[in-house]
């Protein structure tokens, strides 16, 4: 018997079984139905959110919790703006690269904002004095960056735990966002917005995308050289897999 057979794998758990099905549930929902939700709700996903692990414990977020729909069209408004000189962008781009597939890129549109509540989480630079001095130079941004995205993906499971759709809007960050959200919402530098969170019912049903199987990406040991992908196979990739081409339409 060798070193690996003596070992008897880890049972299931009810709790894995949970969570698998969570991690593959949870999706991206881009279309809300107008239902509201209520504060009570939003509050309990919070309340398990708040957990989330963070370097150095610093907990760096702010959540404000948006439900005015004079603020949400303020936002759709500005974010829309903001899109246009980016979709000009990609069309000047390798159109097999575009990010849409080569499929003809859309007008720029917000339908997030008609989810009943956005919430927009902050973080806060200055807990980055909470990190190893070192730590705090040489990769002060990355830790801040990494807890933000810890909270922001518990979020997305805890909504998908309870039914609800969300989706990530990371053009939060851009600066265009950055300035007009911080006078709309009122938080004082060095807070920065890092993602927008729209949360409410599904009004759309999400098709399969594309997943890896763990055999392409997991290395036992030593990372396999032999399967590293050319830059020409990772474009190929990107374009075959990621974004793949429409499928021509039937005769
Ligand atoms: C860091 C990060 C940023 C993302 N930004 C956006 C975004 O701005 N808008 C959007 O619609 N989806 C965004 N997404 C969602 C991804 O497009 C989505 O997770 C991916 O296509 C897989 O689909 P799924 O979430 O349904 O599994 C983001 C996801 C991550 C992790």
């Amino acid at each position: 018997m060798d070193e690996q057979e003596a070992f008897m794998p880890v049972p299931e758990t009810p709790a894995y079984a949970a969570f698998s099905d969570l991690m593959q549930t949870r999706r991206s929902i881009r279309r809300f139905r107008p239902d509201p939700v209520d504060d009570e709700t939003i509050k309990l996903l919070i309340d398990t959110v708040r957990h989330a692990p963070s370097a150095g414990n610093a907990q760096p977020w702010d959540f404000i919790v948006v439900r005015d729909k004079e603020m949400k069209e303020k936002i759709r408004e500005i974010f829309v703006e903001q899109l246009r000189p980016k979709y000009k962008m990609e069309q000047l781009r390798d159109r097999g690269l575009w990010f849409t597939g080569a499929r003809p890129i859309p007008e720029p549109a917000a339908p997030f904002c008609d989810a009943p509540v956005l919430i927009v989480v902050t973080g806060d630079p200055r807990l980055q004095d909470a990190y190893w001095y070192r730590v705090k130079l040489d990769k002060g941004h990355q830790h801040m960056v990494s807890s933000l995205a810890t909270i922001v993906y518990s979020m997305h499971l805890a909504c998908a735990s309870l039914g609800l759709a969300s989706h990530y809007v990371s053009d939060t960050a851009s600066p265009d966002m950055q300035t007009h959200l911080r006078s709309f919402l009122g938080y004082p530098e060095p807070l920065w917005a890092y993602e927008m969170i729209p949360i409410g019912y599904a009004d759309m049903t999400v098709s399969n995308r594309f997943v890896h199987e763990s055999e392409d990406f997991v290395h036992w040991e030593k990372y396999d050289i032999s399967r590293h992908r050319s830059d020409q196979e990772i474009k190929e990739h990107i374009m075959k897999k990621i974004r793949p081409q429409p499928k021509p339409k039937a005769e």
